[in-house]
Order: C-alpha cells, then sequence, then structure tokens
C-alpha cells in the first residue's frame, strides 16, 4: 500500500506520516528533508539557494542515509529548501529515489508537496492535511521553543507564509491538493484526534476500492 500525504508547510504532515507508517507497518519518507539536504549542502558550500548548478549537483548526489534530521529542520534551512525545490532539475534528479523509495514492499508513507500529484499519482490513499497558517505557526514554534530555538509564533507564521505562497506558485510541481485526495483539516484537532482521522480516511478508501 503507498499513503501519499500533502500538505502547507507545519500541517502536521511529518507526524501523521510517521504514525501512519508505524500503524501499518510501512516505511516513511519525510520528502522535505531531501530538499532540506539540498539547500543545506548548497549553503555549506557558499553558494545561494539560487545556484541551480550548485543545488542540482547536491540533489545528484545525496545519500539519505547521511541525514542530520536536527540540522535539517531549522528555519534558514527550511527557507533555502523552498528556494531549490523551485527549480525543475532538482526536483527532477529527485523523482527516481522517492519512486523507487515507494515502490518498495510492503509500500510506504511519503509526506511532501507533490506526491499524490506528481510521485505516486497512483497512490493507494492520498491525504491533503492542512491547518489554518495561525494554528500551524502556533505548534511549530512551540516545537521550535521546546528544542531551544528562540523564536515567536509571529516569526514562524511570516515564515511559512512565505513558503507557501513559493510553493503554491512555483510552476515545477507547485503545491496544490490532488483531485483525489481526501481533505484533512487539523485546525481543531490535536495529534491524536489527527491520526484517528487518517486512519478512519485509509480504512475507508481501502473498503470502497476493496483493496489491500
Ligand atoms: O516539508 P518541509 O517543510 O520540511 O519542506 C521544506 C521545503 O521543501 C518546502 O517548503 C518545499 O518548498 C519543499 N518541498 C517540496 N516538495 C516536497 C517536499 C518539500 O517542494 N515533496
Amino acid at each position: 500500500m503507498i499513503i501519499a500525504i500533502d500538505g502547507p508547510a507545519a500541517s502536521g504532515k511529518g507526524t501523521l506520516g510517521k504514525k501512519l507508517a508505524a500503524h501499518y507497518g510501512l516505511r516513511h519518507l519525510d520528502t522535505g528533508l531531501l530538499y532540506r539536504a539540498v539547500a543545506k549542502r548548497v549553503m555549506d558550500a557558499g553558494r545561494r539557494a539560487d545556484d541551480v548548478a550548485a543545488a542540482v549537483a547536491a540533489a545528484k548526489t545525496l545519500d539519505p542515509a547521511a541525514f542530520d534530521e536536527a540540522a535539517l529542520k531549522t528555519p534558514a534551512v527550511g527557507e533555502a529548501a523552498s528556494v531549490v525545490s523551485a527549480i525543475a532539475e532538482v526536483r527532477a534528479a529527485l523523482v527516481t529515489l522517492q519512486r523507487d523509495f515507494a515502490a518498495k514492499p510492503p509500500g510506504a508513507v511519503l509526506d511532501g508537496r507533490d506526491i499524490g500529484t506528481v510521485i505516486c499519482p497512483d497512490a493507494d490513499v492520498k491525504i491533503y492535511v492542512t491547518a489554518t497558517p495561525e494554528v500551524r505557526a502556533r505548534r511549530r514554534a512551540a516545537e521550535y521553543r521546546a528544542n531551544g530555538r528562540d523564536i515567536t509564533d509571529a516569526g514562524v507564521l511570516a515564515d511559512i507564509l512565505k513558503r507557501d505562497e513559493r510553493d503554491r506558485n512555483r510552476a515545477a510541481a507547485p503545491l496544490k491538493q490532488a483531485p483525489d485526495a481526501h481533505l484533512l483539516d487539523t485546525t481543531h484537532l490535536d495529534i491524536d484526534a489527527a491520526i484517528r482521522a487518517a486512519i478512519d480516511i485509509v480504512e475507508a478508501t481501502r473498503a470502497g476500492r476493496g483493496r489491500d
């Protein structure tokens, strides 16, 4: 089974993806980490995030096994990731890795921006997760503060609004809900309720299709 989860920044896709994968015994890929890793390598090389040659070279030589998640999950890397991810050649260089991951038995949960639309258009279940920008900012800021980062809700809100705008309006694989994706709005749900709602979607979809 392949489950595609897409949605805007800080919508909770990663947490949902991880929990759904554990629930169904599937593998999980947070595809945002791929773009973050490309951005981090470009930054570490002292290049600008819109340096196409540097970004494409980084994308072609990524080693997901060597990712340092904490170093990738910073606001600065997220911002740069949103710039490198608008480069069509960067996206093209990462397609095979993502599709191979999804295709390996017993299947996988992938979360990102274009999983249901571009990477796995035939996914068994597609979920588009969202919440109001204010709620997303509040949750992400609390996470950052719990990890010792000094940041305000307003600062995170500005960051995610800018990224969402760039991700929605780029030409290459823009963020959008696939026509056959189920909308999951978590604005008024805590994490346990969001997971229950996601499992309900998976179960209803499988029952409707009569597939495993
Ligand atoms: O999901 P996360 O916030 O970690 O993603 C960082 C950035 O990577 C996003 O703002 C987006 O620009 C990009 N991204 C993407 N396609 C994906 C996953 C992430 O363009 N499938």
